[in-house]
């Protein structure tokens, strides 16, 4: 029997349902780009409050384009872990009022291992063990994954997420929020080398990464140091894209490097990638570049499961295989320290 799937730990209100094999037959998400965008990025206290009108009509439509009714449902899958606590708060206690109301077990999904499990998904074969890189507006991790929900954390950033630099970096040169998509639409008409920007922790011998430099060194490229603002900066078009091009080269490089060099160490055969930034074209590029030069086998997440969304969350139909269900004492884990 199908299972509901709920995600909110960021900025997008999401609800699935999806069969016990894994078939799709409700997907809806809600983005809330627009509501952020004035602030260039998101701010916490507003996302949990439009995740907070958006969370039933999300589930509604899920449910009704599966044309289910709560009977046909077996559990009810939720992020709990890691996001924004107001965010993570709302996903929570939506799933948790279905579960008493309805009568179904609650099964809890680490949105990380779900963005990974998005690989699974895009598959027919099982791909497990491997090395999972995931890239996200707020995480840049590296785990040996055992198994769909066994994963060893390798290493990660201790400073910025990738796909935060690049909403940065689209917030100095004016591209709207996000500013991935932007950045990485304008770095294809970009010189790849007219910068020389950091690539930090590149030789470090570690799993670790660090994107503030990189930031930093957009920034002086186009400001300098101190308070500027950069509404008054005037910089051509063609500047703009070699910044976006020499950035997104320099964070690519970096996320590439570190990931071949997990397989090799771990002797793994596979490499899969999740995330919102696993949607860059030049990073999906780079990575099969480096896949067939060092023989390894790569799964990315199909483009219309790399940002977030409630589809990824069918992980948990292995925790229920393995007979791995929550309480009702579930709490949420914001998940702020490192090694998560
Ligand atoms: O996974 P996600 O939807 O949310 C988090 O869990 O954080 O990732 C969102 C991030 C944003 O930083 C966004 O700018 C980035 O993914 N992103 C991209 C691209 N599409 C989305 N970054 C670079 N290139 C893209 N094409
Ligand atoms: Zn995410």
């Amino acid at each position: 029997m199908p299972i509901l799937t709920i995600e909110s730990t960021c900025d997008e209100t999401a609800a699935a349902v999806i069969s016990e094999t894994g078939t799709v037959l409700g997907d809806c998400v809600a983005t809330q780009e627009a509501l952020h965008e004035k602030f260039r990025g998101v701010v916490p206290e507003v996302a949990a409050r439009a995740h907070l009108e958006r969370i039933l009509p999300v589930i509604d439509s899920a449910m009704s384009q599966a044309d289910l009714t709560h009977q046909d449902i077996t559990a009810i899958a939720v992020a709990d872990r890691p996001g924004l606590a107001g965010s993570l708060l709302v996903g929570l206690v939506a799933a948790k009022t279905l579960a008493v109301a309805w009568e179904k077990p609650l099964v809890a999904v680490n949105h990380l291992h779900a963005h990974l499990y998005a690989c699974q998904l895009a598959s027919d074969r099982n791909i497990y063990p491997c090395v999972g890189l995931v890239v996200s507006g707020g995480h840049t991790s590296l785990y040996h994954c055992r198994d769909p929900i066994d994963l060893a954390y390798l290493g990660g950033t201790i400073d910025d997420a990738v796909g935060e630099a690049f909403d940065k970096v689209g917030a100095m040169l004016q591209l709207g929020f996000p500013g991935g998509p932007a950045v990485s639409k304008l770095a294809e008409s970009g010189d790849r080398k007219a910068f020389d920007f950091p690539r930090s922790l590149k030789r470090a011998d570690n799993f670790d990464f660090s994107f503030s430099g990189l930031k930093t060194a957009v920034r002086y490229a186009i400001v300098g140091p101190g308070h500027q603002d950069f509404s008054k900066i005037e910089i051509t078009a063609q500047t703009k894209a070699d910044l976006c091009a020499s950035f997104e080269t320099a964070a690519v490089d970096v996320l590439v490097h570190k990931s071949a060099r997990a397989v090799k160490k771990l002797q793994c055969e596979r490499l899969i990638v999740g995330g919102g930034v696993a949607a860059n074209g030049y990073l999906r590029k780079q990575l099969k570049h480096r896949a067939m030069q060092d023989g390894f086998e790569l799964n990315i997440a199909p483009m219309n499961l790399c940002t977030d969304n409630a589809v990824m969350g069918a992980i948990a139909l292995e925790k229920i295989k393995r007979n791995e269900f929550a309480s009702l004492e579930l709490d949420i884990t914001p998940g702020l320290q490192r090694g998560f």
